[in-house]
């Protein structure tokens, strides 16, 4: 079984994933971290991120795999556990390179393919999994929330996590992301036609969470 979670940031769609695939005894894949991973060596190894030929050089040399663990994943980039530092500001600011280059989505692609080919039945998430990588997914879920809202829920996760972001600017970095997740002209933010759409804005994460298992228990 093949559930894709697509949306936008702060939708809510890492946790509900993470926690559907709990529910149903499957693997989760969480395809944002494949972008970051890459953007943590990109930083370290020091190159030009907005050098498209030596970001994909980088992105095809890359050892990302996963791990299971008790808070749900765990990243490991060349075998090490970078599971927080893919976290920070930065690497998500700068993780627009990596995402708006379609040399490097081509690999990153291939790289989902191949983990969720050795993962069997999974639930994943991303912008483009219901679209482009897993078009074959048995159910295709939508998350979306106003901006103000998801806003809330990233700074407050930011502020539990020690990050003193005010508010202000994770809503304008949540508006900048929107504009380049659905921008870019190779594996968009969009809507899977065939997708059940679901606006979290006012729902508490257990809700969301009940509705994708009945979905999902819809299938078996
Ligand atoms: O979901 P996230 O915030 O962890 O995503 C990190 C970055 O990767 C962000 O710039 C969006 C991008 N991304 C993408 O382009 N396609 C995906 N399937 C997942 C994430």
């Amino acid at each position: 079984m093949i559930i894709t979670i697509d949306g936008p940031a702060g939708s809510g769609k890492s946790t509900a994933a993470r926690n559907l695939a709990t529910r149903l005894g499957i693997a989760f894949l969480d395809t944002g971290a494949t972008y970051r991973a890459v953007t943590l060596k990109a930083l370290e190894t020091g190159i030009d991120l907005a050098d498209e030929d030596a970001l994909c050089e980088v992105a095809r040399n890359c050892d990302v795999s996963f791990e299971p663990a008790p808070q749900g994943l765990r990243v490991l980039l060349e075998g090490r556990d970078v599971s927080t530092e893919i976290r920070t500001s930065r690497v998500s600011e700068m993780s627009r390179y990596a995402a708006a280059s379609p040399k490097v989505r081509e690999v990153l692609v291939n790289l989902q393919r191949r983990l969720g080919a050795e993962l069997g039945s999974f639930v994943t998430e991303g912008r483009d999994q219901g679209t482009v990588v897993f078009p074959q997914a048995n159910l295709k879920v939508y998350l979306d929330a106003d901006p103000a809202v998801r806003a809330r829920r990233r700074h407050a996760e930011l502020a539990a996590a020690g990050y003193k972001d005010s508010y202000e600017s994770v809503l304008s970095a949540i508006a900048d992301r929107d504009a380049r997740d659905r921008g870019r002209a190779v594996g968009p933010l969009s809507k899977p036609k065939d997708a059940v759409v679901i606006d979290t804005s006012n729902m508490e994460i257990q809700q969301v969470e009940e509705m994708l298992v009945q979905l999902a228990e819809a299938l078996r």
